[in-house]
């Protein structure tokens, strides 16, 4: 009788270990995705790093309730080898207790991306910056530095990019197209000239490292009527003055930059706050541009809401030809920790792209 008492809540306890250690073997886009422990992955509006035959997941660390939209701890790391399967790596960036602080506890600390700087071998962090209590009128990118992939990561600097500087405008760019602050053309320049002495808003971003090593810095800009992409320093940790407007005027959020065949894609959202809209994408030859614009990727069903996400991320599958992976969040902004995430093979028609809605699939749609 005395083993049959420890009989249930040990069984019960092996369940438990058992259905965390479950290995997954495919991807069920907007299901609870369990991390090595069995917790749902706490990693929102995230970008993934893949570093020495490892990728590293960096995401919003998010708390229960809406006040979990706001940056209570910091930005959470996991890894895996597989992508299905992820470890939890803790927290690489916290936030501070000094509410003087820039990442004080409460503010908001956004879409954080991390790159590797070859250079420098430092682990670069750009995330989006509003100070605490002081709502989406920051509008900030703010860096943070590593020796190691996982963290931790001090943060550095925050502020608004390239101030006093004009855009960067390739050869063939008409000279309706400038800026001219003396007399601003509409609503978005007139913003950019508002802001030319203090630096340009920066809210939604990526960071993508190009072959050559260069990284650019992609952010909602103008109170999010247009995107720029800038170019960092060399050693990735701040803005060198050159930059582009890209698609003006027309409130594009959550951008992702892909390159394949030397073509630079980028797929982003509009802007509707946490509910989701029709994503739109974009393709270059350049990366300076002219960006074209081409519409909703995605297919079928529910593709005018991007099947309930928003974009964050796109991410090349280590050794595979033409396997790319969208990557967006399901936002649940009132209990922000169950937020899920969409992850979608990329298919492409010539140097088209689209992205249709699957249940549940695994790497194998990618040819070798
Ligand atoms: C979304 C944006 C999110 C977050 C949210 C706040 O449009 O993509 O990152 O800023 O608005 O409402």
């Amino acid at each position: 009788m005395k083993y049959y008492r420890f009989l249930l809540p040990a069984f019960l306890l092996l369940s438990i270990i058992g259905r965390a250690q479950t290995k997954l073997s495919s991807f069920s886009p907007g299901a609870i995705w369990p991390d090595d422990k069995g917790v749902h992955i706490n990693a929102h509006g995230g970008g993934i790093l893949y570093n020495n035959g490892v990728y590293y997941w960096f995401g919003e660390h998010k708390i229960a309730g809406d006040a979990g939209n706001r940056a209570m701890v910091g930005v959470h790391c996991y890894s895996s080898k597989d992508l299905y399967n992820w470890k939890d790596e803790g927290i690489s960036l916290s936030v501070s207790p000094d509410t003087t602080n820039d990442i004080a506890k409460g503010c908001i600390l956004e879409r954080p991306k991390v790159v590797y700087n070859k250079k420098t071998k430092k682990y670069v962090m750009w995330f989006h910056l509003e100070l605490l209590g002081k709502g989406y009128s920051a509008a900030r990118a703010g860096v943070a530095i590593s020796d190691k992939v996982t963290g931790p990561y001090k943060f550095i600097k925050s502020y608004r990019p390239n101030p006093g500087q004009m855009p960067f405008y390739p050869a063939l760019t008409p000279e309706a197209d400038k800026v001219n602050c003396v007399n601003p053309a509409n609503k978005s320049d007139g913003f950019f000239c508002r802001d030319l002495p203090g630096g340009q808003m920066a809210r939604d971003m990526t960071v993508f490292v190009d072959d050559d090593g260069k990284a650019y810095h992609v952010f909602s800009s103008e109170e999010n009527f247009t995107l720029d992409l800038a170019e960092l320093t060399p050693d990735y940790t701040g803005h060198n003055g050159k930059f582009i407007r890209i698609y003006i005027g027309h409130q594009t959020e959550a951008p992702a930059l892909f390159k394949r065949n030397g073509i630079y894609y980028m797929i982003g959202s509009g802007c509707t706050g946490w509910a989701p809209n029709a994503a739109r994408w974009f393709s270059a030859k350049s990366i300076w541009g002219p960006w074209t614009y081409h519409g909703n990727p995605c297919q079928g069903p529910d593709s005018q809401i991007t099947y309930g996400g928003q974009s964050t991320h796109v991410l090349p599958v280590a050794g595979k030809k033409d396997a790319f992976i969208f990557i967006a969040d399901k936002w649940t902004p009132k209990d922000a920790i169950d937020g899920r995430y969409l992850w979608l093979p990329i298919n492409f028609k010539g140097n088209d792209i689209e992205i249709n809605w699957t249940d549940n699939w695994n790497l194998d749609v990618f040819k070798k």
